[in-house]
């Protein structure tokens, strides 16, 4: 009987020395809290299928903001949920400076300003009556270079609120370079663009559009990535790059950790992943009913995340994370 020379379990026999070699941490400050702002509530609102999530009144939002800097968190994502009276076809409500978004933005800059990153969704699918991520052409498709047009004055609009960044999440052809143009033309050459270039069209969406409040029938195939494609997602990537990207960003995170180690081979910028509502989704739910670890299932998953390469993480438990990792 032959016995084995080297023993890597050595390296794991108590928490100091396993704690000694681990190989990926995750920091606080890597983590970006995503926050639903939702226009005339007076009383934070609950989300069913996103337990311990809300849709925050502007006090409540201030609330949610201090908590998660003061837990180390590294920057807040705001999306607006504007009054189903305010929404139409070209989703002007987006561009509005007193539209819910933009008034959010204003108030978390008020509030937590330069003590965080604080960032914008720019993209049109809260507020279109259609529920679509840019304005229809008249055979009902999205029309790309239309939408374009309107992501340029909402980058703008979102810049004068003072925000630090804007994510451009409606994966229009061209969007990155648009918005660069219209921010420095504007004056807003240090206002950033977090670039949402490969996102998936798949199922994970699912909590986030109860979040928002989402008009949309049918789906965002013809605009989206079909989750089949990885080397599709590094010419996205390689576009968003060439146009002005500051980040580059993966979604959803945990079954995309393929595509995440890619890209973060292919670049130099920093490489983000959104660990979407859909992935949180599933490990409350199983928690909920007792068959799985919730803290641990959490802490597992954004490790995975940042293992495979991605520096920085949306998560709607950044919080809760940021002060479990402290
Ligand atoms: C679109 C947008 C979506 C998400 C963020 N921005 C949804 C979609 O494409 O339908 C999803 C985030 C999540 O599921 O947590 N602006």
């Amino acid at each position: 009987m032959s016995f084995p020379d080297d023993r890597p379990r050595r390296l794991r026999r108590t928490p100091a020395l396993r704690r000694l070699v681990a190989e990926t941490r995750v920091a606080p400050s890597e983590l970006v809290l995503p926050l639903f702002l939702k226009e005339g509530l007076t009383e934070p609102r609950p989300l069913g299928s996103m337990p311990g999530i809300v849709q925050h009144t502007r006090e409540s939002l201030r609330k949610a903001a201090h908590e998660a800097v003061e837990a180390g968190v590294g920057g807040l994502m705001l999306y607006g949920v504007p009054d189903t009276a305010n929404k139409d076809e070209t989703g002007s409500a987006g561009l509005d400076p007193d539209g819910i978004l933009n008034v959010g933005l204003r108030d978390l800059m008020a509030e937590v300003g330069d003590s965080t990153v604080v960032m914008g969704d720019l993209c049109l699918d809260e507020f279109t009556s259609h529920g679509h991520c840019g304005v229809l052409a008249s055979d009902g498709s999205v029309d790309n270079d239309a939408t374009l047009a309107i992501y340029a004055e909402m980058a703008v609009a979102q810049a004068d609120t003072g925000a630090h960044m804007v994510g451009t999440s409606g994966m229009m052809d061209g969007q990155v370079g648009v918005v660069r143009h219209a921010l420095d033309k504007a004056g807003y050459q240090d206002v950033s663009i977090l670039a949402y270039s490969a996102k998936y069209a798949g199922a994970f969406y699912g909590p986030f559009r109860e979040a928002v409040e989402s008009s949309l029938q049918g789906d965002r195939r013809q605009y989206q990535q079909d989750p089949p494609n990885l080397i599709e997602a590094l010419r996205e990537v390689d576009l968003d790059v060439a146009e002005g990207a500051d980040i580059v960003m993966v979604k959803p995170a945990l079954p995309y950790l393929d595509v995440i180690a890619a890209v973060r081979d292919r670049v130099t910028v920093p490489v983000a992943a959104y660990q979407v509502s859909g992935e949180y989704a599933m490990v409350e739910a199983a928690a909920a009913n007792g068959w799985i670890d919730r803290e641990r299932a959490m802490l597992e998953s954004l490790t995975s995340i940042k293992r495979a390469g991605a520096q920085i993480i949306l998560t709607y438990w950044a919080t809760e994370a940021a002060q479990l990792l402290r």
